[in-house]
């Protein structure tokens, strides 16, 4: 067998959609990767294992999973929304405070007043808890500069980042989180900016594969983000949406009618919606992280996107204002404890589904021949434990690459 290395003995969480067994588990079975991509996924008897005389790491029974994916975060900013959750508190709603001019709009002044390098440093230690709890590629977007300069100053620092906690990125622009104060009332010309400026120098430099849009009565029209996806798709990029968080302004059907990766948020998804998202194979990206911070009430339609077969992701959606937390498993947490999903769910909603999300589903999300070989052997004694137990971290072992990294 031509590899490199063998990790035996364990129990393997697939999520390959050929394996029937629950989580894809393959029960003792072995993993042999070659460079930084899986080479064989073996039964423990296999001639190759016996007569393998490279390195082998005994797992001693311990589960394996495919790296995690955190398929939407904002995790570059500058400033503090304490004072927002604060008000919160006290009862002031989210879209009272965006009007007034705090919410995203606050993180916007900190951030065009930050450098580069200090926007490098503030995350760094996010993307680096993200890490530690297994998160081996992650969706970063901009969309708190909303100037051109602002919006590729973020999207730099999102691809240093990663480059520095080494995680796969998938970077997104979104420019459309929110009109800024020097377009107040003139919502149509910015967008004709993000159409005309800002999205084609994103993809000139690179710098972003998807473009996103905040679909909502505070932020944008859907006649609104059509003329941004139209403009992204022009430009060969992919796109996505934050769709039906506060009402339901029918984004996922826009989203899913442009052949989009995802929609995300979706409490106020309708029938018509989950259908639109079932035709179009689109993922629904669950983050209750916002939820939980917003005290929402409204949940997601889980059972009706479990019927209709939408593939299903969970995510932190890590911001400064509705979803400050760094923890990919509380998230997990929280779409099992607050959206009702299986602990199988969650482990599939940020491997496999968001993988899919991330227009990444060929090379990442599960333990199959030619993925890549990152992955995570936990000391657990069940798989539901890695979405159960929080505070402590049972990770035994970090692959990236093929490589075994620090925990
Ligand atoms: O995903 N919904 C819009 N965007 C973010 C919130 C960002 C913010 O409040 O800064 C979200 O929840
Ligand atoms: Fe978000």
């Amino acid at each position: 067998m031509d590899a490199d290395a063998l990790w035996v003995n364990a129990r393997l969480l697939t999520f390959d959609p050929a394996v029937s067994a629950p989580y894809g588990l393959r029960d003792g079975w072995a993993l042999a990767v070659r460079g930084n991509t899986i080479a064989a996924v073996l039964p423990p008897d296999a001639p190759e294992v016996r007569a393998f005389t490279g390195r082998v790491t005994d797992c001693g029974g311990k589960w394996v999973t495919p790296g995690f994916s955190d398929c939407h975060t904002h995790l570059i900013w500058a400033g503090s929304r304490a004072n927002d959750w604060q008000d919160r508190l006290t009862g002031v709603p989210y879209t009272e405070i965006a009007k007034r001019g705090g919410g995203i709009l606050s993180s916007v002044r900190a951030t065009r007043a930050a450098t580069a390098d200090e926007l490098v440093a503030l995350a760094l230690p996010r993307l680096r808890a993200l890490a530690a709890e297994g998160v081996t590629c992650v969706e970063i977007k901009s969309g708190y500069g909303l100037t051109t300069a602002d919006e590729l100053k973020m999207l730099r620092a999102a691809k240093r980042v990663a480059g520095e906690v080494g995680v796969e990125l998938s970077a997104t622009l979104l420019a459309a989180h929110a009109v800024p104060p020097e377009f107040a009332g003139r919502a149509d010309d910015y967008v004709s900016l993000i159409c005309s400026e800002m999205i084609p120098a994103a993809a000139q430099e690179n710098l972003a594969e998807a473009v996103d849009v905040f679909c909502e009565s505070i932020a944008f029209s859907p006649a609104q983000c059509d003329r941004i996806f139209a403009s992204a798709k022009a430009h060969g990029l992919a796109v996505k949406g934050h769709v039906e968080q506060l009402t339901n302004q029918h984004g996922a059907e826009l989203v899913a009618r442009h052949g989009g990766w995802s929609v995300d948020h979706l409490e106020y998804l309708d029938a018509a919606g989950v259908e639109a998202l079932a035709n179009a194979g689109t993922v629904a990206v669950l983050l209750p992280g916002a939820f939980y911070f917003l005290r929402e009430k409204q949940q997601p339609p889980v059972e009706a996107l479990r019927n209709a077969g939408v593939p299903m992701a969970v995510a932190t959606d890590l911001n400064p204002g509705t979803s400050p937390f760094a923890s990919l498993r509380i998230a997990m947490n929280m779409a099992c404890v607050l959206y009702g999903l299986l602990p199988e769910e969650a482990l599939e909603g940020v491997t496999r589904n968001a993988a899919k999300a991330l227009g990444r589903g060929d090379r990442f999300g599960t333990l199959e021949v030619g993925k890549r070989a990152d992955f995570l052997v936990w000391d657990v004694l069940h798989p539901a434990e890695i979405v159960c137990h929080l505070g402590v971290t049972p990770l035994a072992e970090r692959v990236v690459l093929g490589c075994s990294r620090g925990l």
